[in-house]
């Protein structure tokens, strides 16, 4: 298939502002339109096997790169949605030292291109254990979230979630990342429905919370995106940045920092915001900037409280934080406004000023965005 840049620079930005219509389109997937809770049924309709998801005690996640980071987020979902202990895993560890084996145990493959070689092998290398031996009980449940249900990963495993996200040319993932994240929201809403962990209306509440997602996201990258591109220049000769976030947007931090890192050069860490204590702060004064993501509920207090302390070390601070609130607009010198939503979605919206800084960096630095030095789409060998 031939795709076009639609009059957009680079691949990249293309694609960051396709994703409210990926989002768009995974809902209409996956959820069923006309439901509430009142009648009593699933609001998933995306197929997964009963058998996968039955009695699980655990689940088990392997996968490299952005697809690791969307599984962190993936974890926290199926914990505190559905109840479920999970575990992620990098594949390139999990294939040299698998977890002592469990019953009852979900493992899923996440890879947008479906090629990564170090997936497949992990993946393998699981199937063949569990179907082999009897400390396993069952037979091997393996599901693959891909973008690409043709590829490698579709004709290993028999049970694949399509992230209906579209080809994604830019080397540096973003809309499937997205479309990622979507797949395990509706996972982990599905485990919870079968599970009962939520009750119906709070249920309800983060189905009808999530429909709204794509105009918040088309509303994030309208406000912003000069903002960001202008903000850029300020930091196209910085050598060192921190990225903190904490709970869901932890791995939103280390998805910002990853992202920097891949296309500007320019070094950078994600970090839990209340391990920057333990370490990083050392490195902190007036040349490392940071970048805290501050969204709404059970932790903003906290990563505001660490941001001053960034502050304190003369650190410039950056906010990923909600619009029109006065801590936010006094703690962050420079504040990259997202909507305020229920804390579990938020991830969807703060990574979007995320890509857009690292665009904006690397474009103003003159770099091949799509193209990035030493880095490959997929990597199909160890
Ligand atoms: C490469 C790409 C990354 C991607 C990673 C995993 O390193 O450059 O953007 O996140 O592979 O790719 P996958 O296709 O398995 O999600």
């Amino acid at each position: 298939i031939m795709v076009e840049k639609q009059g957009f620079k680079h691949f990249m930005l293309k694609e960051i502002y396709e994703q409210p219509g990926v989002v768009r389109a995974c809902l209409e997937a996956y959820l069923d339109e006309g439901w509430s809770a009142d009648q009593q049924k699933s609001p998933v309709t995306m197929a997964i096997a009963p058998a996968l998801l039955a009695d699980l005690q655990h689940i088990q996640i392997v996968a490299c790169g952005t697809s690791w980071h969307a599984s962190l987020v993936g974890k926290h979902l199926l914990e505190q949605l559905a109840g479920i202990p999970t575990s992620v895993h990098y594949a390139s560890e999990f294939r040299y030292a698998p977890p002592p084996l469990m019953p009852n145990t979900l493992t899923i493959g996440v890879t947008q291109s479906g090629e990564t070689a170090d997936t497949l092998a992990a993946l393998e290398m699981e199937q063949k254990r569990r179907s082999e031996s009897p400390e396993a009980a069952d037979q091997p449940r393996l599901l693959g979230i891909t973008n690409r249900p043709e590829s490698s990963l579709g004709r290993l495993l028999p049970h694949i979630i399509d992230t209906h996200a579209g080809i994604e040319i830019g080397v540096a993932a973003t809309k499937t990342f997205s479309a990622q994240l979507m797949a395990f929201y509706v996972l982990a809403l599905e485990l919870a429905y079968q599970r009962q962990t939520l009750t119906p209306a709070r249920l309800e509440e983060i189905v009808t919370a999530m429909r709204q997602l794509p105009a918040q996201m088309e509303l994030v990258l309208e406000s912003q995106e000069r903002y960001i591109e202008e903000l850029a220049h300020e930091f196209s000769e910085t050598q060192d940045f921190i990225f903190i976030g904490r709970g869901i947007n932890y791995p939103i931090a280390l998805e910002g920092a990853l992202k920097l890192k891949e296309i500007s050069y320019i070094h950078a860490e994600g970090y839990p915001a209340g391990e920057m204590k333990h370490g990083p702060i050392a490195l902190l004064d007036e040349k490392v900037p940071v970048v805290a993501i501050a969204a709404p509920g059970s932790v903003y207090e906290k990563v505001l409280s660490n941001a001053q302390e960034a502050k304190a070390r003369d650190a410039q601070l950056i906010g990923v934080a909600p619009m029109n609130d006065a801590d936010a607009e006094e703690t962050f010198d420079s504040l990259l406004p997202v909507p305020v939503v229920d804390e579990l979605l938020s991830p969807v919206l703060t990574v979007i000023p995320l890509q857009l800084l690292a665009y904006h960096i690397a474009a103003r630095r003159g770099l091949d965005v799509d193209q990035p030095r030493n880095l490959a789409k997929s990597v199909t060998v160890e």
